[in-house]
């Protein structure tokens, strides 16, 4: 063979043994070796009633201002054998401390486990989650909670209450910030991302954290958008949008699953036999363990379904509940329930060996500290490759909203660039919710991140302007002085990183307090403004939208955020993230999302005559920024839409040519439509997606393979297979903007 056939030939055969191995994605496997089976059945045939409900109970440790500690009943409980894991304690010598009074001072030296929510980063703080889905790079994602785990089990902690991965169409709802947005296919692709990221493919490693996927089921669709309301939905809608994504995550092979504060359909989770026990386990094949939401035992008695803390132990158990975070209804009320014979051994034996299974897996039987390594915690934490990879992820996650007469990147000839606003040298907010040991000391403001940049070629200038949520303009004056003393002004514009996450919904989704009219007062001066916006929900931004400016969504980027910003607003970084939540017009429109229904009187655009369609008096049907939404610094064209049919898969390929001036990332956007349905089907539904770096000048072929198996959807017996028949296929550059063609399957 010529050496050209050699090579061809070599790369071929590694195509084949490698493309699938990478494609199929296998879940990690976590076997339990004959050894870890012996150990658990010993345990479980010496354990008390009391011991075992204390493995299947989960306690919470604090924090004071000398560091972590431990309520004095709890680390008697530790010491009894009558504590199965605990949750926010971290750091070497602490859960050491922790971990030798389990090991060698209860009767039966069973190892604790350590669980904390490493949401979005452990101490090196990344984008939150919405953030990230922003950036439509799935292997980013991946790697940054493979950086979150190694340095999580730097410090101690073997397990995450991650990935949260519900679905929500609700942007009202606060806890949208740390999720993947509103659709579930991207949904379920990062859903298995993550769980990847964190278990790795070896969950004995001693850098690898178990992951937790929450929460189940449909958190994310309380009425009216408020935290822990009420959940109520058709079976149809259930399994084809929210539960997907928890089953993502259990066949990427998650280890846990933590149950739900919400009631579906009138059966809270936490009591769901149905759902924790016949769809997790029986359909699922579920086999790692289920954890409540904090307290949720005790909640049953709020939400009206159990008299008391002993009913609710024993209706959540039934229902395949494991462990109780917080609410020790197990370790009160279960010996109880097994002598009134209302629980039956086996019904126990069955929780506490998931649970002893479960630390099994994570190597604590065989070395106990195994992730108490003091050389890992100060070598593996906040490393230079770490912060590198953190800025550049901030810089994907950016998405520019409006760009006129290309306001941005800033351009080289700005001597004096102003920074105005509440948000414009915030270190504290830059963290989002959920910041796990992140310190707000370490970020990078937008300030110290603009300055960075500016060096000695600009001078970079800073005033508030005003607060982030309240009435007082007394400081506009002093903005607009500044601002006309600049050549640029950059206003750093948003809400508080309390204003979203848990318990933290609004009614009003504005920008808040007097910043619109701050931003007017400034746009006034004449000067070009970009918009830098931080916030953890998409907003409705139709008053900011309608003045001439820029805006770039940066939502709330970590640690790194002022440099990751930086880098897109210097023009370093080309932005290319797409919105993964649609932002509307006002909250009237809410739920507004791009996949809902075409309904028996759709409106025309073109036949605005016809009252009796389904439209608002007062407002459009559109959003202001749409699903797949997000522009570049260059343009893309597409042309050349061509279909192809076989007899299993649906091929497409369509030319995209950068037509602008600079190199760019673009995502190429898959949608279908499925034009007549056994059950009516949505306007448009994402299919697949592809992020390509496409040259200043050159044309790329972009093509997708789309089995027919992908058009397969619930059917009112709950099946999912495809219907026959015609389909639209879209590409585009959103999921408003594209070119479009028909195809027929048989
Ligand atoms: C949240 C969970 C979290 C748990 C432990 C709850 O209030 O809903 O997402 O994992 O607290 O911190």
């Amino acid at each position: 063979m010529q050496y050209n056939e050699k090579l061809n030939f070599l790369l071929v055969a590694l195509l084949i043994l490698v493309v699938p191995a990478i494609q199929a994605q296998k879940p990690v496997v976590h076997e339990l070796s004959t050894s870890d089976k012996v150990k658990i059945e010993t345990l479980l045939s010496t354990m008390t009633p009391d011991e075992k409900a204390g493995q299947l109970s989960l306690f919470l440790s604090g924090w004071d201002t000398t560091g972590p500690v431990l309520r004095a009943d709890y680390l008697n409980l530790i010491k009894e054998g009558k504590a199965g894991a605990i949750f926010n304690a971290y750091t070497v010598d602490y859960v050491r401390k922790l971990q030798r009074m389990a090991v060698e001072e209860s009767r039966l030296k069973i190892p604790l486990m350590f669980g904390y929510d490493v949401i979005h980063g452990h101490r090196t703080i990344f984008p939150i989650p919405i953030a990230q889905a922003c950036s439509w790079d799935l292997t980013a994602i991946e790697k940054s909670e493979r950086i979150a785990a190694v340095e999580a089990t730097a410090e101690g902690l073997n397990w995450t209450f991650a990935p949260m991965v519900d679905i929500s169409r609700d942007p009202r709802w606060g806890r949208v910030s740390e999720g993947a947005g509103e659709d579930t296919w991207l949904g379920c692709k990062i859903a298995a991302a993550r769980v990847r990221g964190f278990q790795g493919d070896d969950l004995r490693a001693n850098n690898t954290l178990m992951a937790c996927a929450k929460h189940f089921a449909a958190y994310g669709a309380p009425q009216a958008g408020r935290d822990y309301n009420t959940v109520d939905m058709s079976m149809i809608s259930l399994y084809e949008w929210y539960l997907p994504p928890y089953k993502a995550c259990v066949d990427a092979g998650a280890g846990s699953v933590m149950a739900s504060f919400n009631e579906i359909a009138g059966i809270p989770s936490t009591a769901n036999k149905w759902l924790m026990t016949d769809l997790l386990r029986k359909e699922w094949g579920f086999d790692g363990f289920v954890v409540t939401d904090y307290a949720s035992i005790n909640e049953l008695v709020n939400h009206g379904i159990a008299e008391d803390f002993k009913d609710a132990a024993w209706q959540a158990l039934d229902a395949g509940v494991d462990m109780d975070m917080q609410g020790s209804t197990y370790l009160n009320h279960m010996p109880e329930l097994l002598n009134e014979k209302k629980i039956t051994p086996a019904t126990i034996d069955h929780a506490v060996r998931l649970i002893l299974e479960a630390k099994a897996k994570l190597g604590l039987f065989e070395d106990p500290y195994r992730y108490c390594n003091k050389s890992r915690e100060k070598k593996e934490v906040m490393t230079a490759d770490q912060l590198d990879f953190a800025r550049h992820f901030v810089s994907q996650s950016c998405v520019l909203l409006k760009n006129p007469g290309q306001i941005l990147p800033i351009p080289a000839k700005v001597k004096t660039i102003a920074i105005i606003g509440p948000l414009g040298d915030s270190r504290k907010e830059m963290l989002g919710s959920w910041s796990a040991a992140g310190s707000w000391e370490k970020c990078v403001s937008l300030f110290d991140g603009v300055k960075k940049m500016a060096g000695d070629k600009m001078e970079v200038i800073l005033e508030k302007g005003c607060n982030i949520n309240d009435y007082d303009k007394s400081g506009f004056d002093a903005a607009v002085r500044l601002a006309a003393k600049a050549d640029y002004v950059i206003l750093a514009l948003g809400e508080s990183c309390g204003m979203s996450g848990e318990a933290a919904c609004r009614t009003s989704i504005g920008v808040p307090g007097v910043q619109n009219d701050l931003a007017e007062a400034i746009v006034k001066t004449g000067k070009p403004v970009a918009v830098v916006l931080f916030n953890g929900r998409p907003l409705a931004l139709t008053k900011l939208a309608s003045m001439p400016v820029a805006i770039l969504e940066t939502w709330f980027g970590g640690t790194e955020a002022g440099d990751g910003i930086a880098d897109v607003l210097s023009g370093k970084v080309n932005p290319a993230g797409k919105l993964t939540m649609t932002f509307p017009r006002n909250e009237g429109q809410i739920p507004l999302f791009y996949n809902g229904k075409n309904t028996g009187r759709p409106l025309d655009p073109a036949d605005t005559a016809d009252e009796y369609v389904s439209r608002y008096l007062d407002c459009s049907n559109d959003p202001l920024f749409p699903f797949g939404y997000g522009l570049s610094y260059t343009r893309f064209s597409y042309s050349g839409l061509v279909t192809k049919v076989d007899d299993h898969n649906i091929s497409i390929a369509v030319q995209v040519a950068n037509t602008g001036d600079r190199d760019g990332e673009e995502v190429v956007q898959l949608y279908v439509r499925d034009k007549v349905g056994t059950v009516t089907r949505p306007v448009k539904e994402l299919k697949g997606f592809q992020k390509v770096l496409i040259k200043k000048g050159e044309t790329q072929a972009v093509s997708f393979n789309l089995p027919f198996d992908d058009l397969a959807f619930y059917h009112p017996d709950l099946k999912k297979y495809w219907d026959p028949g015609e389909f639209v296929v879209y590409v585009g550059t959103s999921s408003a903007e594209t070119l479009s063609g028909s195809i027929t399957v048989k």
